[in-house]
């Protein structure tokens, strides 16, 4: 939604007087609820009642970012709250009847187990007890490619979750939070939504958990789908448009381990004149697993190799992953892995094979064939 298209649909509801908020590049409502919430109450306008009902979870990033105007290009993550992102984008509650919720105000480079499983725990909640039809996270972007996968392999059911964050802050002169926010409602709420696993939503594109990753430092147009592409497209004329009917969801639900915390897998990053240093800090730090982003197909130097058979035999669980943007890490080619025990990551680049990993050994899960098979996308 344009700027201008946003300000005139703030005039063309606006029954109520409209607070300004220096800080925001687009109104406020005031009054602290919008119309159509006021609408849906009993006997008010039923095509507003009829609407779908999304939850909105609030985290932080840079989507509830503001910046000092005296500031050359700073600014703070999650200064803003979910509810004024929500009140702050004129039409959203003609797509739906929003709640939002805070869970955090975080930068998510700053994302951490306890967010993900209050996450976890608050939109499984909503989704037994029909409290919503579908719920989009407000989020930073650092890490938001991790929380999708991390909440597409726990959680359970087929409603939509949409995780949605934003390149420039909220007082930016060109925000795209306020157009990303809307798509997101849009795709959330929407029936063909169902089914697709957890999505993001960002610039018009709408990506799958376990293919998107942020492949851009500043620019807008930095999510992508490394291997396929999204799943679809959304703007505010066209409405949505998915690239294929919803597979239906044969994913795995993992359970969340009791305590607050995943267990500790690390990232050991391969590079030209690689030693085995890394990884034995790794191990020596207490690592249950250990995650290569290896160079080409998931390789590395032959110290750095053998410090990870050595780490399999201790039975710390070995990942295969690359740092090489796109493509499958393939078993047995360089490295025999049947021999060694390792895993290979597949599609997964490593900070989502890490989530998995962290994931699977809070399950128990030891069996070499049964971990690869959980790695292998179930399409
Ligand atoms: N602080 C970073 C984060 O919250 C900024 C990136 C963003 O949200 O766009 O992920």
């Amino acid at each position: 939604m344009t700027k201008d298209a946003v300000k005139s649909a703030g005039r063309r509801q606006s029954r109520i007087p409209i607070l300004a908020v220096p800080l925001l590049s687009v109104a406020l409502w005031s009054g602290g609820i919008s119309p159509a919430a006021q609408a849906a109450e009993p006997g008010k306008d039923a095509t507003t009642a009829s609407l779908p009902r999304i939850l909105v979870l609030a985290t932080g990033g840079t989507i509830a970012g503001q910046a000092d105007p005296r500031a050359t290009g700073a600014y703070k993550s999650g200064q803003i709250t979910g509810e004024q992102l929500v009140q702050s984008v004129p039409g959203l509650d003609k797509l739906a009847k929003l709640n939002a919720e805070q869970i955090s105000s975080i930068g998510s480079q700053d994302m951490n187990d306890k967010v993900w499983f209050g996450l976890a725990r608050r939109i499984q909640d909503a989704f037994d007890k029909n409290e919503a039809d579908g719920v989009v996270v407000t989020h930073g972007t650092d890490t938001l490619e991790e929380t999708a996968f991390f909440l597409d392999n726990v959680l359970r059911g087929d409603k939509p979750v949409v995780v949605v964050g934003s390149m420039r802050p909220a007082s930016a002169a060109s925000a795209d939070g306020p157009g990303n926010l809307y798509e997101a409602v849009q795709v959330a709420s929407d029936p063909r939504s169902r089914g697709r696993g957890v999505m993001a939503v960002l610039n018009d594109k709408i990506e799958g958990a376990r293919s998107v990753t942020k492949t851009n430092t500043t620019s807008i147009e930095t999510f992508a789908s490394a291997n396929g592409g999204p799943v679809g497209y959304v703007d505010t004329a066209g409405g949505i448009r998915f690239m294929a009917p919803a597979a239906g969801l044969k994913r795995t639900t993992y359970q969340l381990p009791a305590g607050e915390q995943l267990p500790r897998v690390e990232i050991v990053y391969s590079h030209a004149n690689m030693d085995a240093v890394p990884i034995e800090d790794a191990i020596s730090h207490g690592a249950k697993g250990i995650v290569l982003a290896g160079v080409g197909d998931g390789n590395t130097s032959k110290p750095a190799l053998d410090a990870l058979e050595a780490a399999a035999k201790k039975g710390i669980m070995v990942v295969r992953s690359t740092r090489v943007r796109s493509g499958f890490v393939t078993r047995n080619v360089e490295v025999d892995d049947d021999k060694n025990g390792f895993v290979v990551s597949e599609d997964l680049n490593p900070q989502k094979a890490r989530v998995l990993a962290q994931l699977l050994i809070a399950s128990g899960m030891t069996a070499p064939a049964e971990l690869q098979r959980a790695f292998t996308a179930t399409w």
